[in-house]
């Protein structure tokens, strides 16, 4: 677990998680009402070098008229010069013309190489932020201010930034690290209850794959359903375990050359139910949540798993109001069609990755077509 700082031991109120890389390395700091810190957190004093003068805030309308005055006085009292800029929201601005909308931006407010850009926003906003961070002038400063729990928990760690092309998402983008993420719980208190449950399943999946003491924390939860509804202190510890089991993955492998792929359980089968639901049917944590149900059956069909650790993850998928079930009218055969067309396929073979015990996994690719078939069947 990583260090905390705290004034009461048992109840956690800030911690930081350092994302240890060969080059590059950057903190997570983790604090309620961090948003009124950024200013102080990115003074050379706390950062341990010195910043430009220049920050762009960038966001999305609905986020920045939630926490766009907050995080801008924060900067202002520290002396920076800011702007801001907006995407329209959602995927399908998710594009490069979106980002050249943002180099316009900065050309106009002659943005130069010290000069920082901060995503205070979803994965959407962190992603293209990213991406134009590591492109603006060859790479400038680039903070992340997640505010979805899906952001927190996954997209704002680990460098993977980028667009999407009209044929595919995420096809174009870049590694780039950030040099600081701050997560400020106190911001889900507006995220609207389905995009916490999505952000649930990625939380679950590091329980699963990496962190059997955090499978075990959401195990005992009375609810898990929303941010109302759970005790603050679980809130922090579910961010901090999560953080840090992405962080933990990202420092051994920085490129996806190996381990890294590990973080994809769930979503072979989830991608495939995902795109064959044209992506409007169920969201990315959904169709994550489904794919980890399916993929559950295969592990015990292979004796993996036994059923009581199937039931047992299913049990924590259903506490968060997640669908468990494969969506009216898509076939298994489609699925089993489509996971062929998966990013990850690797020499015409579909990688999965599968769990002996709970707390670990590894890839593979000898599930076969029929293995999965008849899991699904099962269902
Ligand atoms: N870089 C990575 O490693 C990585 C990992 C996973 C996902 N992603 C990408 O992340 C994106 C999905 O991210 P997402 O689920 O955060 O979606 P998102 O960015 O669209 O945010 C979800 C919705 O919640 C709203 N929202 C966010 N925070 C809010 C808040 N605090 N209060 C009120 N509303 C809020 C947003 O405006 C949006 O409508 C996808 O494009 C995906 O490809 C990237
Ligand atoms: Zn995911």
């Amino acid at each position: 677990m990583p260090a905390t700082t705290s004034s009461a031991p048992t109840q956690p109120l800030s911690a930081t998680i350092r994302v240890a890389l060969p080059q590059n390395s950057y903190d997570i700091r983790l604090e309620a009402d961090g948003l009124d810190r950024l200013g102080e957190w990115l003074a050379p004093e706390a950062l341990g070098y010195k910043l430009g003068k220049k920050i762009a805030v960038v966001s999305n309308p609905e986020i920045f008229a939630l926490y766009g005055d907050r995080v801008l006085k924060s900067l202002d009292n520290a002396g920076f010069e800011t702007i801001s800029h907006c995407f329209e929201p959602g995927e399908t601005h998710k594009t490069f013309a979106s980002v050249q909308g943002l180099f316009d931006a900065l050309l106009e407010a002659r943005f130069e190489r010290s000069s920082t850009l901060l995503a205070l926003g979803g994965g959407i906003v962190g992603d293209m932020t990213g991406f134009a961070a590591a492109s603006w002038l060859r790479g400038i400063n680039f903070v992340q201010v997640p505010t979805s729990l899906l952001a927190m928990v996954d997209a704002s760690v680990g460098g993977k930034t980028g667009v999407n092309h009209p044929k595919g998402k995420n096809l174009i983008g870049a590694f780039y690290q950030p040099k600081l993420v701050t997560i400020d719980p106190g911001v889900l208190a507006t995220l609207p209850v389905r995009e916490f449950r999505a952000g649930m399943a990625e939380v679950i999946k590091y329980g699963v794959i990496w962190d059997v003491e955090l499978f075990a924390k959401l195990e005992a939860a009375d609810r898990l359903d929303s941010m109302d509804a759970l005790d603050p202190a679980l809130l922090l510890e579910i961010l901090q375990r999560s953080t840090q089991a992405k962080a933990d993955v990202v420092a051994q492998d920085e490129k996806e050359g190996g381990l890294r792929a590990i973080l994809n359980y769930g979503h072979t089968i989830g991608h495939a139910v995902e795109s064959l639901t044209g992506y409007s049917v169920v969201n990315h944590g959904e169709a994550v949540g489904i794919g980890m149900v399916a993929v559950a059956r295969v592990m015990v069909q292979m004796g993996l798993w036994d059923a009581q650790s199937e039931a047992r993850q299913l049990a924590i998928i259903e506490k968060t109001g997640l669908p468990t079930a494969i969506p009216d009218g898509v076939a298994i055969a489609d699925i089993v069609n489509r996971l062929k067309t998966d990013k990850k396929v690797k020499d015409g073979r579909v990688r999965f990755v599968l769990s002996k015990e709970i707390g670990s996994a590894f890839v593979t690719d000898t599930v076969t077509d029929s293995i999965v078939a008849e899991a699904l069947a099962s269902l």
